[in-house]
């Protein structure tokens, strides 16, 4: 098989991005989407997060797979369409796709284009006889997903990384329902929640001593400089970041260390010194309070895989067909 990659863009238009960032910052209190993190700087800062010591859920759940993996591929089963959300380096995916041998095909899922196909091309190699297919997309946003040469026994939506933290609760249960329909009801989710831990690890995880996490909340700002034509003085922004108990949720926050102006295509957004833009909420969930959130779309947990410090959970769901909302 050919190791050429047709990649299948659904990318947003700069405007989309524009009128987001505006309704963001005119909002109380101001709060931007973290997806706006993963340009190809933040991908890049993203992936020396996975590496940090502090950050352990990347080495534990990568741990959990490989523990597990006879009986994540018995779950999954033969002939299965592998669907990636958010793909970025497939780093994981590789361990999946080591023993799942006889895959229809794998479609990795990702908004930053470069690292996409970067990685996709990466694993064609490694997999010569595996169709992969990349799409390009926003993964909140409709896209549609293409076709597939082999014949397909089920889809299985894979979402590793905790990434559903990232989502406020009524929107994870819009996104669990939009994976529903994309499995369909034969289909299953295999997914990776980080769970409630002691705080101060948490604490640690979002703000690590070598202040990648800060450079990589604050790159957001250097992007929308560049991509908007903002003027953002970076280093006027410090990254705060700490674990909400009563929410459950780790917040990630710009913080103005001035009184300062920025402009966006003719408006004018004012920062009061201490101000914070919100950046990002990564949800942390005990296993029942994630069973319950994905029972409310119809999705019923098979087989929860956790490490020995219960840090990390990878969990298997299938569709029961019954929706509570
Ligand atoms: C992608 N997501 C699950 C990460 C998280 O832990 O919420 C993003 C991240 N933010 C800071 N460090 C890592």
């Amino acid at each position: 098989m050919s190791t050429s990659l047709n990649l299948h863009d659904y990318q947003p238009n700069g405007d989309n991005t524009y009128h987001e960032v505006l309704a963001g910052l005119q909002r109380v209190p101001k709060k931007l989407p973290p997806k706006l993190f993963y340009d190809e700087r933040g991908s890049q800062l993203f992936d020396q997060i996975c590496e940090l010591d502090e950050y352990y859920t990347t080495r534990t759940e990568s741990h959990i797979t490989q523990s597990n993996i006879d009986e994540i591929a018995s779950v999954i089963g033969s002939q299965a369409l592998l669907i990636e959300y958010g793909s970025g380096s497939s780093a994981k995916t590789r361990i999946l796709l080591d023993h799942l041998t006889d895959l229809a095909a794998y479609i990795p899922l990702d908004i930053s284009k470069e690292h996409l196909l970067t990685s996709a091309t990466e694993l064609a190699k490694v997999y010569p006889d595996l169709e992969i297919l990349p799409v390009s997309a926003d993964y909140t946003a409709d896209f549609a997903l293409p076709s597939v040469r082999k014949p397909v026994a089920r889809r299985v939506v894979y979402f590793p990384g905790s990434t559903i933290g990232n989502f406020e609760t009524e929107a994870a249960i819009n996104f669990l329902d939009h994976i529903a329909a994309v499995c369909g009801p034969d289909g299953g989710l295999l997914i990776g929640v980080d769970l409630k831990k002691e705080p101060h690890i948490l604490h640690q995880a979002y703000n690590d001593r070598d202040g990648v996490t800060a450079a990589f909340n604050l790159n957001m700002l250097a992007r929308l400089n560049r991509d908007l034509d903002m003027n953002f003085a970076v280093d006027q922004f410090g990254h705060y970041a700490f674990y909400n108990v009563y929410e459950g949720r780790v917040e990630m926050h710009l913080v103005s260390l001035a009184n300062q102006t920025v402009y966006l295509n003719g408006s004018t957004i004012e920062f009061a010194e201490g101000e914070s833009i919100w950046t990002e909420s990564s949800y942390k969930y005990t296993p029942n309070e994630f069973a319950a959130l994905a029972s409310r779309v119809g999705f019923e947990v098979q087989q929860v895989w956790i490490d020995e410090q219960h840090l990390f959970s990878v969990q298997y769901l299938t569709m029961t067909g019954k929706t509570i909302r």
